[in-house]
Protein backbone atom coordinates (compact mmCIF):
# COMPACT_ATOMS: atom_id res chain seq x y z
CA UNK A 1 0.00 0.00 0.00
CA UNK A 2 1.49 3.24 -0.84
CA UNK A 3 2.10 5.48 2.28
CA UNK A 4 -0.32 8.78 2.64
CA UNK A 5 1.13 11.55 2.68
CA UNK A 6 1.35 12.91 5.94
CA UNK A 7 1.02 17.04 6.79
CA UNK A 8 0.97 18.13 10.73
CA UNK A 9 -2.87 18.20 10.58
CA UNK A 10 -3.56 15.00 9.22
CA UNK A 11 -6.66 13.81 11.11
CA UNK A 12 -8.34 10.25 11.29
CA UNK A 13 -11.55 9.08 12.53
CA UNK A 14 -13.52 5.67 13.16
CA UNK A 15 -16.10 4.52 15.41
CA UNK A 16 -14.33 4.32 18.44
CA UNK A 17 -10.71 6.09 17.52
CA UNK A 18 -9.68 9.47 17.13
CA UNK A 19 -6.32 10.82 15.83
CA UNK A 20 -4.70 14.28 15.35
CA UNK A 21 -2.11 15.91 15.70
CA UNK A 22 -2.96 18.80 17.94
CA UNK A 23 -4.86 16.64 20.01
CA UNK A 24 -3.60 13.42 20.11
CA UNK A 25 -5.27 10.23 20.90
CA UNK A 26 -8.87 9.78 21.80
CA UNK A 27 -10.25 6.80 22.49
CA UNK A 28 -14.41 5.74 22.61
CA UNK A 29 -14.65 4.38 26.25
CA UNK A 30 -15.82 0.86 25.60
CA UNK A 31 -16.15 -0.40 29.21
CA UNK A 32 -18.91 2.21 29.23
CA UNK A 33 -21.06 0.82 26.13
CA UNK A 34 -23.55 0.88 25.47
CA UNK A 35 -25.20 2.73 27.56
CA UNK A 36 -22.51 5.43 27.82
CA UNK A 37 -20.69 6.80 24.74
CA UNK A 38 -17.89 9.01 26.30
CA UNK A 39 -14.61 9.54 24.76
CA UNK A 40 -11.57 9.80 26.62
CA UNK A 41 -8.53 11.63 25.32
CA UNK A 42 -5.02 9.46 25.98
CA UNK A 43 -2.77 11.65 28.07
CA UNK A 44 0.77 9.53 28.90
CA UNK A 45 2.24 6.26 28.09
CA UNK A 46 0.26 4.92 31.58
CA UNK A 47 -2.86 6.00 30.46
CA UNK A 48 -2.55 4.45 27.02
CA UNK A 49 -1.30 0.72 28.94
CA UNK A 50 -4.27 1.55 31.58
CA UNK A 51 -6.97 1.99 28.54
CA UNK A 52 -5.54 -1.45 27.14
CA UNK A 53 -5.52 -3.32 30.26
CA UNK A 54 -8.65 -1.88 31.12
CA UNK A 55 -10.30 -2.73 27.72
CA UNK A 56 -11.53 0.61 27.16
CA UNK A 57 -10.13 -0.25 23.93
CA UNK A 58 -9.86 -4.00 22.88
CA UNK A 59 -10.31 -6.13 19.66
CA UNK A 60 -7.08 -7.59 18.26
CA UNK A 61 -6.55 -4.67 15.15
CA UNK A 62 -7.52 -2.13 17.15
CA UNK A 63 -5.34 -2.44 19.93
CA UNK A 64 -2.08 -2.16 17.51
CA UNK A 65 -3.25 0.33 15.23
CA UNK A 66 -4.01 2.55 18.74
CA UNK A 67 -1.14 1.78 20.42
CA UNK A 68 0.80 2.83 17.31
CA UNK A 69 -0.82 6.09 17.21
CA UNK A 70 0.26 7.07 20.66
CA UNK A 71 3.59 6.11 20.24
CA UNK A 72 3.86 8.32 17.01
CA UNK A 73 2.47 11.17 18.60
CA UNK A 74 4.75 10.36 22.06
CA UNK A 75 7.44 10.01 19.78
CA UNK A 76 7.17 14.22 18.19
CA UNK A 77 7.94 15.38 21.61
CA UNK A 78 9.98 12.80 23.13
CA UNK A 79 13.95 11.42 22.78
CA UNK A 80 14.60 8.42 20.55
CA UNK A 81 15.35 6.43 24.15
CA UNK A 82 12.38 8.06 25.80
CA UNK A 83 10.26 6.57 22.70
CA UNK A 84 12.12 2.93 22.78
CA UNK A 85 11.05 2.66 26.39
CA UNK A 86 7.80 3.77 25.73
CA UNK A 87 7.29 1.14 22.29
CA UNK A 88 8.77 -1.57 24.65
CA UNK A 89 6.07 -1.13 27.68
CA UNK A 90 3.38 -0.67 25.33
CA UNK A 91 4.44 -4.10 23.66
CA UNK A 92 3.95 -5.70 27.00
CA UNK A 93 0.30 -3.93 27.89
CA UNK A 94 -1.16 -7.66 27.11
CA UNK A 95 -0.15 -10.44 25.43
CA UNK A 96 -2.10 -12.62 23.46
CA UNK A 97 -3.47 -10.75 20.49
CA UNK A 98 -0.07 -10.15 18.15
CA UNK A 99 -1.45 -7.48 16.43
CA UNK A 100 0.02 -5.38 19.36
CA UNK A 101 3.85 -6.07 18.59
CA UNK A 102 3.43 -6.99 15.29
CA UNK A 103 2.30 -3.79 14.48
CA UNK A 104 4.24 -1.45 17.07
CA UNK A 105 7.22 -3.41 15.67
CA UNK A 106 6.71 -2.06 12.33
CA UNK A 107 6.21 1.65 12.91
CA UNK A 108 9.20 1.36 15.26
CA UNK A 109 11.30 -0.33 12.06
CA UNK A 110 9.71 2.69 10.56
CA UNK A 111 11.65 4.76 12.54
CA UNK A 112 14.66 3.43 12.53
CA UNK A 113 14.94 2.91 8.93
CA UNK A 114 14.69 6.92 8.75
CA UNK A 115 17.13 7.94 11.43
CA UNK A 116 15.01 8.01 14.24
CA UNK A 117 12.70 11.09 12.49
CA UNK A 118 9.56 10.52 14.41
CA UNK A 119 6.93 11.94 11.28
CA UNK A 120 7.84 8.50 10.15
CA UNK A 121 7.29 6.47 12.66
CA UNK A 122 3.63 8.34 13.24
CA UNK A 123 3.28 8.23 9.65
CA UNK A 124 3.21 4.19 9.83
CA UNK A 125 1.05 4.01 12.34
CA UNK A 126 -1.82 6.04 9.91
CA UNK A 127 -0.52 3.90 7.58
CA UNK A 128 -2.05 0.50 9.73
CA UNK A 129 -5.32 2.49 10.36
CA UNK A 130 -5.90 2.92 6.89
CA UNK A 131 -4.60 -0.44 5.81
CA UNK A 132 -7.17 -2.45 8.24
CA UNK A 133 -10.10 -0.28 6.89
CA UNK A 134 -9.10 -1.93 3.46
CA UNK A 135 -8.45 -5.60 4.87
CA UNK A 136 -11.86 -5.46 6.64
CA UNK A 137 -13.62 -4.61 3.00
CA UNK A 138 -11.23 -6.93 1.58
CA UNK A 139 -12.13 -10.03 4.17
CA UNK A 140 -15.82 -9.32 4.15
CA UNK A 141 -15.67 -9.62 0.61
CA UNK A 142 -14.21 -12.99 0.55
CA UNK A 143 -16.62 -14.42 3.37
CA UNK A 144 -19.49 -13.35 1.59
CA UNK A 145 -18.64 -15.80 -1.00
CA UNK A 146 -19.42 -18.25 1.49
CA UNK A 147 -22.96 -16.91 1.73
CA UNK A 148 -26.23 -18.41 0.98
CA UNK A 149 -29.61 -16.67 1.41
CA UNK A 150 -31.50 -16.32 4.42
CA UNK A 151 -28.38 -17.02 6.97
CA UNK A 152 -28.94 -17.59 10.27
CA UNK A 153 -25.42 -16.31 11.81
CA UNK A 154 -24.17 -16.81 15.25
CA UNK A 155 -21.00 -14.58 16.31
CA UNK A 156 -18.96 -14.64 19.55
CA UNK A 157 -16.91 -11.57 21.29
CA UNK A 158 -16.58 -7.65 19.42
CA UNK A 159 -15.11 -8.68 16.06
CA UNK A 160 -16.40 -5.03 14.34
CA UNK A 161 -16.20 -1.17 14.25
CA UNK A 162 -14.94 -1.08 17.92
CA UNK A 163 -12.44 -4.14 17.51
CA UNK A 164 -10.71 -2.32 14.22
CA UNK A 165 -10.50 0.54 12.15
CA UNK A 166 -13.23 -0.42 9.90
CA UNK A 167 -16.15 -2.58 9.47
CA UNK A 168 -14.37 -5.56 11.04
CA UNK A 169 -13.51 -9.09 10.63
CA UNK A 170 -16.02 -11.89 11.53
CA UNK A 171 -18.69 -9.11 11.96
CA UNK A 172 -17.44 -7.02 8.90
CA UNK A 173 -18.63 -10.38 6.86
CA UNK A 174 -22.16 -10.23 8.54
CA UNK A 175 -22.19 -6.27 8.32
CA UNK A 176 -21.89 -7.06 4.46
CA UNK A 177 -23.86 -9.67 4.50
CA UNK A 178 -27.08 -8.22 5.94
CA UNK A 179 -26.24 -5.44 3.49
CA UNK A 180 -26.48 -8.22 0.09
CA UNK A 181 -29.66 -9.73 1.75
CA UNK A 182 -27.70 -12.85 2.13
CA UNK A 183 -27.82 -12.95 6.49
CA UNK A 184 -31.44 -12.44 7.86
CA UNK A 185 -30.58 -13.08 11.52
CA UNK A 186 -27.45 -12.69 13.99
CA UNK A 187 -27.33 -14.07 17.09
CA UNK A 188 -24.50 -12.32 19.81
CA UNK A 189 -23.53 -14.69 22.23
CA UNK A 190 -22.77 -12.37 25.43
CA UNK A 191 -19.37 -13.17 26.35
CA UNK A 192 -19.07 -13.74 29.51
CA UNK A 193 -17.67 -12.48 31.92
CA UNK A 194 -16.83 -8.78 30.43
CA UNK A 195 -19.93 -9.02 27.55
CA UNK A 196 -18.52 -7.85 24.49
CA UNK A 197 -21.40 -9.80 22.46
CA UNK A 198 -23.98 -8.68 24.93
CA UNK A 199 -22.93 -4.74 24.86
CA UNK A 200 -20.54 -4.33 21.89
CA UNK A 201 -21.68 -6.41 19.23
CA UNK A 202 -25.13 -5.68 20.20
CA UNK A 203 -24.23 -1.90 19.79
CA UNK A 204 -23.26 -2.19 16.34
CA UNK A 205 -25.48 -4.43 15.02
CA UNK A 206 -28.25 -2.11 16.74
CA UNK A 207 -26.58 0.89 15.04
CA UNK A 208 -26.93 -0.80 11.75
CA UNK A 209 -30.52 -1.86 12.24
CA UNK A 210 -29.63 -5.55 11.91
CA UNK A 211 -32.39 -7.52 13.69
CA UNK A 212 -30.78 -9.81 16.22
CA UNK A 213 -31.29 -11.72 19.56
CA UNK A 214 -28.46 -11.52 22.28
CA UNK A 215 -27.91 -15.10 24.08
CA UNK A 216 -26.50 -15.80 26.95
CA UNK A 217 -23.17 -18.13 26.02
CA UNK A 218 -25.09 -21.15 27.36
CA UNK A 219 -27.97 -21.25 25.18
CA UNK A 220 -25.82 -21.67 21.92
CA UNK A 221 -26.00 -25.31 22.30
CA UNK A 222 -30.13 -25.38 21.90
CA UNK A 223 -30.02 -23.14 19.20
CA UNK A 224 -27.88 -25.34 17.22
CA UNK A 225 -29.93 -28.15 18.31
CA UNK A 226 -32.87 -26.61 17.13
CA UNK A 227 -31.09 -25.80 14.22
CA UNK A 228 -31.66 -22.09 14.53
CA UNK A 229 -28.09 -21.27 13.30
CA UNK A 230 -26.77 -21.84 10.12
CA UNK A 231 -22.95 -20.43 9.73
CA UNK A 232 -20.92 -19.32 12.80
CA UNK A 233 -18.24 -16.38 12.39
CA UNK A 234 -15.62 -15.27 15.05
CA UNK A 235 -12.30 -13.48 14.76
CA UNK A 236 -8.69 -14.29 16.07
CA UNK A 237 -6.19 -12.91 18.48
CA UNK A 238 -2.89 -15.22 17.38
CA UNK A 239 -3.27 -17.98 14.32
CA UNK A 240 -0.26 -19.91 14.48
CA UNK A 241 1.34 -21.79 11.16
CA UNK A 242 -0.64 -24.68 12.60
CA UNK A 243 -3.77 -22.96 12.70
CA UNK A 244 -4.67 -22.70 15.95
CA UNK A 245 -6.54 -19.76 16.46
CA UNK A 246 -6.18 -18.37 19.96
CA UNK A 247 -9.80 -15.83 20.23
CA UNK A 248 -11.84 -14.98 23.24
CA UNK A 249 -12.60 -17.97 25.87
CA UNK A 250 -15.37 -19.31 24.86
CA UNK A 251 -14.80 -19.60 21.32
CA UNK A 252 -13.46 -23.47 21.93
CA UNK A 253 -16.79 -24.16 23.46
CA UNK A 254 -18.71 -23.07 20.31
CA UNK A 255 -16.26 -24.68 17.74
CA UNK A 256 -16.83 -28.31 19.28
CA UNK A 257 -20.33 -27.87 19.38
CA UNK A 258 -20.04 -26.87 15.79
CA UNK A 259 -18.57 -30.08 15.07
CA UNK A 260 -21.04 -31.66 17.23
CA UNK A 261 -23.80 -30.29 15.03
CA UNK A 262 -22.20 -29.73 11.77
CA UNK A 263 -22.30 -26.47 11.41
CA UNK A 264 -20.02 -24.66 9.32
CA UNK A 265 -17.32 -22.64 11.96
CA UNK A 266 -15.46 -19.40 10.03
CA UNK A 267 -12.57 -17.52 11.80
CA UNK A 268 -11.79 -14.20 9.97
CA UNK A 269 -8.92 -12.54 10.19
CA UNK A 270 -6.48 -9.96 8.75
CA UNK A 271 -2.79 -11.44 7.86
CA UNK A 272 -1.69 -9.03 10.47
CA UNK A 273 -2.77 -11.17 13.36
CA UNK A 274 -0.77 -14.20 11.60
CA UNK A 275 2.41 -15.36 14.01
CA UNK A 276 4.18 -18.01 12.18
CA UNK A 277 7.13 -17.62 14.45
CA UNK A 278 5.49 -19.49 17.25
CA UNK A 279 6.42 -22.87 17.08
CA UNK A 280 4.28 -25.81 17.25
CA UNK A 281 6.26 -26.73 20.69
CA UNK A 282 5.61 -23.34 21.78
CA UNK A 283 2.69 -22.18 23.85
CA UNK A 284 0.86 -18.94 23.27
CA UNK A 285 0.28 -16.62 26.57
CA UNK A 286 -3.14 -16.97 26.96
CA UNK A 287 -3.99 -13.39 29.36
CA UNK A 288 -5.06 -14.26 32.72
CA UNK A 289 -7.54 -11.36 34.12
CA UNK A 290 -8.56 -10.65 37.46
CA UNK A 291 -10.96 -13.09 39.14
CA UNK A 292 -13.31 -9.52 40.14
CA UNK A 293 -14.39 -9.68 36.65
CA UNK A 294 -15.71 -13.25 37.17
CA UNK A 295 -17.05 -12.25 40.79
CA UNK A 296 -18.12 -9.43 40.85
CA UNK A 297 -21.26 -9.28 38.91
CA UNK A 298 -22.63 -11.45 41.10
CA UNK A 299 -21.05 -9.60 44.90
CA UNK A 300 -19.62 -13.16 45.53
CA UNK A 301 -16.35 -12.29 47.95
CA UNK A 302 -16.30 -15.47 49.23
CA UNK A 303 -14.87 -17.76 46.40
CA UNK A 304 -12.06 -17.44 44.42
CA UNK A 305 -12.40 -17.65 40.47
CA UNK A 306 -10.36 -18.62 37.29
CA UNK A 307 -10.97 -16.20 34.60
CA UNK A 308 -8.10 -17.13 31.31
CA UNK A 309 -9.13 -14.02 28.68
CA UNK A 310 -8.79 -16.22 25.48
CA UNK A 311 -8.66 -19.80 24.28
CA UNK A 312 -7.05 -22.24 21.73
CA UNK A 313 -9.11 -23.76 18.63
CA UNK A 314 -7.33 -26.65 17.31
CA UNK A 315 -7.41 -26.39 13.40
CA UNK A 316 -8.58 -29.58 13.27
CA UNK A 317 -12.22 -27.69 14.23
CA UNK A 318 -12.04 -24.61 12.26
CA UNK A 319 -14.22 -24.87 8.60
CA UNK A 320 -12.12 -22.55 6.86
CA UNK A 321 -10.07 -19.34 7.53
CA UNK A 322 -11.15 -16.46 6.58
CA UNK A 323 -8.12 -14.01 5.34
CA UNK A 324 -7.85 -10.74 2.84
CA UNK A 325 -6.69 -12.77 0.36
CA UNK A 326 -8.44 -16.23 0.70
CA UNK A 327 -10.26 -18.70 2.42
CA UNK A 328 -7.83 -21.31 3.81
CA UNK A 329 -9.03 -24.66 4.90
CA UNK A 330 -7.40 -27.35 7.07
CA UNK A 331 -4.29 -28.29 6.92
CA UNK A 332 -4.16 -24.19 6.56
CA UNK A 333 -0.05 -23.47 5.75
CA UNK A 334 1.31 -26.58 7.05
O1 LIG B 1 -10.45 -9.14 25.15
P1 LIG B 1 -10.88 -8.55 23.84
O2 LIG B 1 -12.23 -7.94 23.89
O3 LIG B 1 -9.83 -7.64 23.28
O4 LIG B 1 -10.97 -9.80 22.87
C1 LIG B 1 -11.30 -9.60 21.53
C2 LIG B 1 -11.42 -10.84 20.74
O5 LIG B 1 -11.20 -11.92 21.23
C3 LIG B 1 -11.74 -10.68 19.30
O6 LIG B 1 -12.46 -11.79 18.84
C4 LIG B 1 -10.44 -10.57 18.49
O7 LIG B 1 -9.60 -9.62 19.04
C5 LIG B 1 -10.69 -10.25 17.07
S1 LIG B 1 -11.30 -8.61 16.88
C6 LIG B 1 -11.38 -8.26 15.22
Amino acid sequence: MELMPLTMNHKIKSLSLAYDPAQGLRLLDQTLLPSQVSWVPISSPEHMIEAIQSLKVRGAPLIGISASLFLGHYSLSHTPSQTYQVYEDLKKARPTAVNLANNLNSCWQNYLTHNNDPQFLLQKAIELFYQDQELCFAMAKQGVSLLNSNESVLTYCNTGSLATAGIGTALGVIKQGFEQGLIKHVYASETRPLGQGARLTAYELSQLKIPHHVICDNMAATLMAEQLVTKIFVGADRITKKGEVANKIGTLNLAILAAHFKIPFYVVAPSTTFDFETSDDQKMVIEQRNQSEVLGIWNNSISTALNPAFDITPPTLITGIVTENLISTYPFWA
